[in-house]
């Protein structure tokens, strides 16, 4: 009997529909599930992971069983777990899972609890509660964790300030990191799926919109790129100079978030940081702006601020949805209570690129529990991460060229010259 809470398992024959389309654009990952099969790299590891619950984690989480691991999974966000694929995990493939989108921040935390009382040896997490909590309310579990392996970048911040406080004492992989991951997981997947989530929020037209983007980072230019491309107007904010150029140079318009905030008609954060949208600017803001956040945690935009400025709230005016109206007859809509946009309205990315994203986290499990890893945050081998590019271009048929030895020596030479 599997371990779990979900919101019912009558769903699973929908997840597993959505699971299996998934694993057809996952072939790396499944090639990797097949090794695994053979050799059980992880065979009797216990391993909680507390990822987003998609139908593409369920196709990391089977290849990791494949593996041997006795694998646990929570969600890492309350909103994003898509309660048919819990059912499928639970009913069909055997994962102790506990997820129930909507869940309140309590059961949020009790889920996380379960992924800890079953005493991993790996941890997978999305955006560090998992690692977090164990160090707060678990530290005699602490020496029975390995390694954890993280996936996005807020995560790698939070684990980064503990390492420099002296508070880390487990080893952690900073799979965000790789080029395989954040250069597209970040850029194509998060630029998709978040036009994808404020379209399926709204139905809004892009074509002809200023659309404002917060933060010109890796997630910011894939989100800005995709709504140029859709016929937006697109305006950056930025608060790092170097960024700030970029996006000059990339043919956006760049501005203080302040008169962006006259001009926008959709606005999305995707900065990782706290408070980016605020009272200042909601007060300058259009009659019907649309407002969404793309970044890990929901403190981009400040919700409170606009409860207070709001002289009413009418929630779910359409589904994701909920509108401010303040006292001067202006309303603004914000998208799905401010947490990431494109997995609380959308179904997060595309399994194409989580293909990439989710072999490294399966390379890493494997990685770490054949190397002893001291308690720090480690890069993902340059390896691993071109062994994951190599395989993805296999799988889409390209070829590409080799060095040389004339070249490697060229390359590897300093005397020749002008
Ligand atoms: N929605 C998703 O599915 C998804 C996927 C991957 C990452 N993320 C999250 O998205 C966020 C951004 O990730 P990233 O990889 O692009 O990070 P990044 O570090 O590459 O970029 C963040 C950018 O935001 C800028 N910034 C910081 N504060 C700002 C402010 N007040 N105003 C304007 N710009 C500001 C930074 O200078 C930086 O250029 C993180 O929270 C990450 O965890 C979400």
């Amino acid at each position: 009997m599997t371990d779990y809470h979900i919101a019912d398992v009558e769903l699973a024959a929908e997840g597993k529909r959505r699971i299996l389309w998934a694993d057809r654009n996952m072939p790396v990952l499944t090639s990797i599930r097949e090794r695994f099969s053979d050799e059980e790299p992880l065979k009797d590891v216990r391993l909680s992971a507390c990822l987003h619950v998609t139908a593409e984690t369920a196709n990391l989480m089977r290849t990791l069983k494949a593996g041997g691991a006795d694998v646990l999974l929570c969600a890492s966000n309350p909103l994003s777990t898509q309660n048919d694929v819990a059912a499928s995990l639970v009913e069909d493939f055997g994962i102790k899972t506990y997820a129930v989108n909507g869940e309140d921040r309590e059961t949020y935390y009790d889920h996380i609890r379960a992924a800890l009382d079953f005493k991993p040896k790996i941890t997978l997490d999305d955006g560090a509660d998992l690692v977090s909590t164990l160090h707060s309310d678990y530290p005699e579990d602490i020496s029975g964790v390995r390694c954890s392996m993280e996936e996005t970048t807020t995560g790698v911040i939070r684990l980064e300030a503990m390492a420099q406080d002296g508070a880390l004492k487990i080893p952690v992989v900073a799979v965000n990191d790789a080029d395989t991951k954040h250069l597209f997981d970040n850029q194509y997947g998060t630029g998709q799926s978040t036009v994808d989530g404020i379209i399926r929020a709204t139905d809004v037209l892009l074509a002809g919109k200023t659309f404002v983007v917060g933060g010109y980072g890796m997630c910011g230019r894939g989100l800005a790129n995709r709504a140029r491309g859709m016929g937006a107007h697109v305006v950056v904010t930025e608060v790092e100079p170097v960024r700030a150029l970029q996006a000059v140079m990339d043919g956006f318009k760049v501005m203080s978030m302040d008169d962006a905030a006259i001009i926008g008609d959709i606005f999305c954060t995707v900065t990782g940081n706290t408070t980016v949208l605020t009272t200042q600017h909601f007060e300058k803001m259009k009659d019907g702006a649309l407002i969404a956040n793309s970044g890990h945690f929901n403190v981009e935009i400040n919700i409170e601020g606009l409860e207070m400025l709001a002289n009413k709230v009418n929630r779910n005016v359409r589904n994701y949805v909920d509108e401010y109206l303040f006292s001067d007859g202006r309303s603004v809509y914000l998208l799905g209570e401010g947490r990431l946009i494109n997995l609380v309205a959308a179904e997060g990315h595309p399994a194409d690129v989580m293909d990439m994203s989710f072999a490294l986290q399966a390379l890493m499990a494997e990685y770490s529990m054949k190397n002893d890893l001291t308690p720090a945050v480690h890069s993902v081998p340059r390896e691993v991460d071109k062994l994951v590019a190599s395989l993805k271009l296999q799988t889409m048929g390209i070829e590409i060229d080799a060095l040389s030895d004339e070249q490697e020596t060229y390359l590897n030479s300093w005397e020749e010259g002008t």
